[in-house]
């Protein structure tokens, strides 16, 4: 080998490296902004231009301003977090609670558990900070939006983690008792354009079964690592060539956006996944 090449070929190898080390960086840490219109005739008059902002799978992730500026920016009417605000193998709540607080200087905030809450042994913890800062915690529980006098039902369902064991023996299964969950958030106004806050997409035929005309999910985290045309590649309860990952899916009259969310878990890398805050505008067709 020339001896003189040596030094060139170490200083591209450096080049190189911090070119690595720059994109995993930027791919974890920049946030993608992905807009949503949602248009459906069923939406009430005054909630065209109603802008919700879905912040999902933060894993205990602290983006210092940045994702509050961008909550900001975007002046959503509400702010919802679909689960795994929480990472249960580091769990943090001082992060959780600052992020809380920041989010709701800015919209209503509402809230249900992912498998992430569950796991953790801090919940209930979790609930009473959540409670306190008068963020609504939507688990197996629904609110009636309104705008202008009109209204739409916002239901949301509880992590199925939390479900006990005799629990799913009674009733069959574990999708029969979320369907339960939902039909009676449902039931509150069978007449209402019923929106969703679930952590799950993959059980998104449980949310047409029980008449949801729009449904909002994390938990995939993208697949962790997106390829052109493969898309994303290992989701938690999907397994490996997930179906659920991102973006808008459909089955008969429900709708489901999934957000590939903005934090990790154990796996600690995104890479063409950049962390994202969903933005939902809704329609009056
Ligand atoms: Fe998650």
């Amino acid at each position: 080998m020339n001896k003189k090449r040596k030094p060139y070929k170490i200083g591209l190898m450096l080049v190189l490296l911090a070119g690595l080390a720059y994109f995993l960086y930027w791919g974890n840490n920049a946030i993608e902004v992905s807009r949503y219109n949602y248009q459906n005739a069923e939406l009430p008059e005054n909630f065209n231009g109603y802008k919700i902002a879905q912040v999902s799978d933060l894993h205990n992730k602290a983006f210092g301003d940045e994702l509050i500026d961008r909550i900001e920016k975007q002046q959503p009417d509400i702010i919802v977090i679909t689960g795994d605000l929480i990472d249960s193998n580091r769990t943090d709540l001082a992060v959780a609670k600052a992020f809380l607080e920041e989010a709701k200087i800015h919209a209503p905030v509402y809230f249900v558990s992912g498998n992430h809450e569950v796991a953790s042994g801090k919940y209930d913890e979790l609930k009473r900070i959540i409670d306190t800062l008068g963020v609504v915690n939507l688990d197996n529980a629904n609110q009636l939006l309104e705008k202008d006098g009109q209204q739409i039902n916002l239901i949301g369902v509880a992590d199925p983690l939390s479900i006990f064991q005799e629990e799913i023996e009674k009733e069959g299964s574990k999708e029969a008792i979320i369907l339960s969950e939902i039909n009676e958030g449902v039931e509150v106004d069978p007449e209402l354009f019923s929106l969703l806050l679930t952590h799950r997409p993959e059980l998104i035929d449980v949310y047409q079964q029980g008449s949801i005309d729009l449904a909002l999910a994390g938990h995939a985290h993208g697949g962790q690592i997106r390829l052109p045309f493969i898309e994303g590649l290992y989701a938690p309860s999907q397994g490996i060539l997930p179906e659920y990952t991102s973006g808008l899916y459909n089955s008969h009259d429900t709708a489901m956006i999934v957000s590939r969310g903005l934090g990790n878990s154990l796996f600690p890398l995104r890479i063409f996944n950049r962390p994202e805050l969903v933005i939902i505008t809704l329609e009056t067709k």
